[in-house]
């Protein structure tokens, strides 16, 4: 496994791998690797040839400042995880290696971005939107892959491919769980024993209100998830939205689509959560 840090060494490298014949698979991450990326990275290696994987610390997706300082940067560690599952390829830049010029380009959603988490986090998805096509651009692969978890993410960066036809497919990676449910996310590190220990109820409160989809009405389920999740005290949900998969446009009937997932963010212990069920 080689790790790059600029631009024109790893774009040698994925060259002289394409010449060879070889196909490859991108994997964008933010480091502070976890299973759930190592598991993104495992699929990738069964679609493609070589795997990419890119380690950095965005900072134009953040919206606080704080968050952005103590974001985990754990590079050794990371690509010892990296060696264990076979990723050819790490590109780790700098910021200035990104972004050598102020950024000044933008990216609007619409309605995509105007629900869940696009008002909690104004600019976000614009920042990711950025930094995305620009590794897509450097890296050129065949296929891209991410997670579910971030649900709203990946029909964003479905949106961008879309929008500025781009030549790659988007493939999309199931949601990788704790034995106890709870969703893996490099967050999860900064809970608290006893705020660990309870944070699974969300997992299980989703999976709660599934099971009432056939008697209840959506509006039913999501006071259910709510006043559920609220009950514990211990809990802040900040939304809890129940949407069609495609244009993730809030639903009132479980019929006015066919694909149908909730989606919630919740604040424990100061750390903020998300997760995602299907419905249907
Ligand atoms: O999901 C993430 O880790 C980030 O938003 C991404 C896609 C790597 C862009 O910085």
């Amino acid at each position: 496994m080689e790790v790059f840090s600029t631009i024109e060494s790893l774009k040698k490298a994925v060259s002289e791998a394409k010449n060879v014949g070889k196909t490859i698979g991108f994997v964008p991450t933010m480091g502070a690797l976890h299973e759930g990326h190592l598991s993104l990275i495992q699929t990738a290696k069964q679609h493609c040839d070589v795997v990419v994987v890119s380690i950095f610390v965005n900072p134009i997706q953040f919206n606080n400042a704080d968050d952005l300082k103590t974001y985990p940067r754990t590079l050794e560690a990371d690509c010892d995880k990296l060696k264990t599952v076979g990723c050819d390829m790490v590109f780790a830049p700098s910021v200035e290696e990104m972004y050598p010029e102020p950024v000044t380009e933008t990216y609007n959603f619409g309605e995509l971005e105007a629900v869940m988490e696009g008002p909690q986090r104004p600019g976000h998805f614009s920042g990711v939107a950025v930094v995305v096509r620009r590794l897509f651009e450097i890296v050129e692969p065949l296929k891209a892959f991410f997670g579910e978890k971030d649900f709203q993410q990946l029909a964003i960066i479905k949106q961008l491919v879309k929008q500025l036809n781009l030549n790659l497919e988007i493939v999309p990676c199931p949601i990788v769980r704790a034995d106890d449910g709870l969703a893996l996310s490099s967050r999860n590190m900064r809970l608290s024993a006893d705020a660990r220990a309870i944070a699974p109820k969300i997992y299980e409160t989703l999976c709660g209100g599934k099971n009432k989809m056939n008697e209840c009405t959506i509006d039913e389920v999501k006071t259910y998830v709510i006043d559920t999740l609220n009950s514990y005290e211990v809990f802040e949900p900040e939304y809890f939205e129940i949407v069609n998969d495609t244009t993730l446009q809030p639903i009132s009937d479980w019929n006015a689509s066919e694909g149908v997932v909730g989606c919630i963010a919740v604040w424990l212990d100061g750390v903020r959560l998300i997760d995602v069920i299907r419905f249907k």
